[in-house]
């Protein structure tokens, strides 16, 4: 597949456009669908793909995004496609008590970055607002959006983290995050709510996510730091099919899922393809060190549920090579996916 996008409409055109196979199951799917989370970097292209599946499935189903909206524009961009923006904060369990009912919940809230130094309210995001939306929700199905940085470091010799792998949380982001799964498990124990604890690693959009890192940095020609010399992603394309092909698999207890890509790819390798394609030669810090442990996510089980993603790992870097050299747009969001001391 070669695909070109030359702006950001056009690249959420054919992020959120949803495969026959999603139409098929929306059609099929009883009640309406709740974005909770929905003004981050993944929710809006969810909601948008949400609700064209619906359209496309000719149901009368409703598509609710909640969040804050702390960037109105997230708003005017999924009203435009039909989708119900509700003003809310998790935080506060009276408004989460009155939101529209919904018998499917994909819930993506959540805090990271600026962790250090204000860790409460990362552990307030992360835990009390799932408290509350499991309260509110407890006889829908949740997709949880988790992450694979509840899981030790490892090797790329190990083929990465898989979902029986016990957690060992690194620093409070990491912890907080594994509270969050712990909090819907419990309520889903409690009530029999049926959840999938979806544990992402590395969503490719253009605007931001592993490859933009490597790739702005060859393209600046600042050194590419090899002490996490791999990773893993997938297209956000594929995980937004595959977060709401997942309300099929909830169950309680809850069901943990690993979404990633099939390859476990080098640091080094991927600058060298964006070096070739910028006509740069790419530099690099540090050293591959063969025992490096860093977060991999081994995601077979999802493949043997949902097949390979659609979107290759060459054509990400296609895609994001030509976004950058014709001055597309950054979210000025790195992932920091280097990051080994679980601090952010
Ligand atoms: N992107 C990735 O590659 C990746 C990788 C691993 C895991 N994940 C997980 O996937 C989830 C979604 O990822 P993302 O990249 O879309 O995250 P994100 O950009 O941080 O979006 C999360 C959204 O949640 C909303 N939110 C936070 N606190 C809230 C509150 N108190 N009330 C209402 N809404 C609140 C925020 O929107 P408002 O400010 O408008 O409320 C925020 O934009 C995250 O929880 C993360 O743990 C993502």
């Amino acid at each position: 597949m070669r695909v070109s996008v030359k702006n950001e409409a056009e690249l959420e055109e054919f992020m959120s456009r949803p495969s026959a196979r999603l139409v098929d199951y929306v059609a099929g799917l009883d009640g309406d669908i709740a974005i909770v989370g929905a003004a981050g970097k993944i929710g809006v292209t969810l909601a948008m793909m949400a609700s064209r599946a619906v359209k496309a499935a000719r149901t009368a189903k409703k598509v609710y995004a909640v969040s804050r909206f702390s960037d109105p524009s997230a708003r005017e961009r999924i009203e435009k496609e039909g989708v119900t923006a509700i003003a809310c904060d998790l935080l506060d369990q009276d408004a989460v008590a009155k939101l529209p009912k919904a018998a499917n919940v994909l819930f993506l809230a959540g805090r990271k970055f600026g962790t250090q130094g204000a860790q409460d309210l990362t552990w307030a995001t992360n835990t009390l607002a799932p408290a509350n939306v499991a309260r509110r929700y407890s006889k829908s199905r949740i997709v949880a959006y988790s992450t694979g940085c509840v899981y030790d470091f490892t090797s790329a010799v190990s083929g990465g983290s898989v979902e029986r792998d016990p957690p060992e949380a690194t620093g409070e982001y990491a912890q907080s995050t594994l509270g969050r799964e712990r909090v819907f498990e419990y309520y889903s124990r409690a009530f029999g709510t049926k959840v999938c604890q979806f544990r992402l690693n590395y969503a490719i959009d253009l605007r931001y996510g592993v490859l933009r890192d490597i790739a702005d940095k060859v393209y600046a020609g600042l050194p590419v730091d090899l002490s996490s010399p791999s990773y893993n992603c997938i297209w956000q394309g594929d995980v937004l099919e595959r977060t709401i092909l997942s309300l099929a698999l909830c169950d309680s207890p809850p069901v943990i899922l690993n979404i990633s890509g099939p390859e476990t790819a080098s640091v080094r390798w991927t600058a060298g393809e964006f070096a070739l394609r910028f006509g740069k030669p790419a530099v690099f810090k540090g050293e591959e060190r063969p025992e490096a442990r860093t977060y991999l996510n081994n995601a077979a089980k999802s493949f043997k549920i949902f097949g390979y993603p659609t979107v290759s790992l060459l054509e990400m870097i296609d895609m994001t090579a030509e976004w950058i050299a014709s001055g597309g747009s950054s979210l000025g969001k790195p992932t920091h996916f280097e990051v080994t001391d679980g601090k952010y």
